[in-house]
């Protein structure tokens, strides 16, 4: 049997996965991808689990695809294969909030995988870009999509055509992290912001996920209608009347994610 290459692990309700392929800084291969891809949806399918981190090392989150392994494709087998298609697009459909801990280097794909979890937590010896340009290709799994909508067209450009790095100090003041810890901190903060979520009602944590990922597809007034929508539907949960009543009775609720 081959050996994992995601580690797998729980914390109470916070599932937690771990690249684990340090000797190649976490480099994406079609097989780690492949398990992340399972990983992720067994978490997503298990009621015990509310929330998920993925992290790497303290290195690398993860130094890009495996350049290795694309060298001598040619354009028959990534268009036949749809590279990057496939189950780095079934990463999207994962429903509950996935929190990226970021460590180290995240490039070229290991930045485009970060930037499609939910948030981004960065230890203060991260480094994030895309550096594609630098090999002869482009990034090929959000790079020229979510980048510009986290940081502005600008520093996309600049990032994508320069292949510079930034460091987390600019990557928060752009946006494209949510906050930067030191780096003996970046894996508990992560897994406390889990732990967080995971304690919230469960429908009403999907459903704020899902509409604030419709306010980049939807026009104002139609994610105004979804937020309102949903909105709406949880009133038909018994979270709902639960996260109510303990506020006006002054406790702690008892949310039963129903
Ligand atoms: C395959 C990689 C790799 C990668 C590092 N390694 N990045 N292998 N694919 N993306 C391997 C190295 O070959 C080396 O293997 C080992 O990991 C350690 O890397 P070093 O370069 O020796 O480490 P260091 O000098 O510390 O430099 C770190 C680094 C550099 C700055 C991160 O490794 C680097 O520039 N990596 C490539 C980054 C990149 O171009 N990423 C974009 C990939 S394209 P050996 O066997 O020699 O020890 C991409 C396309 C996106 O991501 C499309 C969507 C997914």
């Amino acid at each position: 049997m081959s050996v994992p290459l995601v580690k797998v692990e729980t914390r109470g309700r916070v599932g937690l996965l771990t690249l684990d392929r340090p000797k190649a800084l976490n480099a994406l291969s079609n097989e780690i991808i492949d398990e992340l891809a399972a990983a992720l949806r067994a978490f997503d399918a298990d009621d015990n689990i509310g929330a998920i981190v993925l992290t790497g090392s303290e290195k690398a989150f993860a130094a890009g695809a495996d350049i290795g392994a694309m060298k001598d494709w040619t354009f028959q087998d990534v268009y036949s294969q749809d590279y990057l298609g496939h189950n780095w697009e079934s990463l999207k459909r994962i429903r509950k909030p996935i929190i990226a801990a970021v460590a180290g280097y995240a490039l070229g794909g290991g930045c485009e995988l970060a930037m499609s979890c939910d948030f981004i937590i960065a230890a203060e010896n991260a480094r994030f870009g895309q550096p594609e340009i630098k090999l002869g290709v482009i990034p090929g799994y959000g790079g020229t999509q979510r980048l510009p909508r986290a940081v502005g067209k600008a520093k996309a450009m600049d990032l994508v055509l320069t292949a510079r790095m930034m460091d987390a100090a600019e990557a928060e003041r752009a946006g494209l992290v949510s906050r930067v810890v030191p780096l003996d901190r970046v894996l508990d903060e992560a897994l406390e912001a889990a732990a967080v979520i995971a304690s919230m009602s469960l429908s009403s944590v999907m459903m704020a996920k899902e509409c604030i990922n419709r306010a980049y597809e939807a026009s104002l007034d139609e994610g105004m209608l979804f937020e309102r929508r949903n909105f709406h539907a949880l009133f038909a949960t018994e979270d709902q009347k639960e996260g109510m009543s303990a506020f006006i009775e002054k406790r702690k609720p008892d949310f039963k994610h129903r």
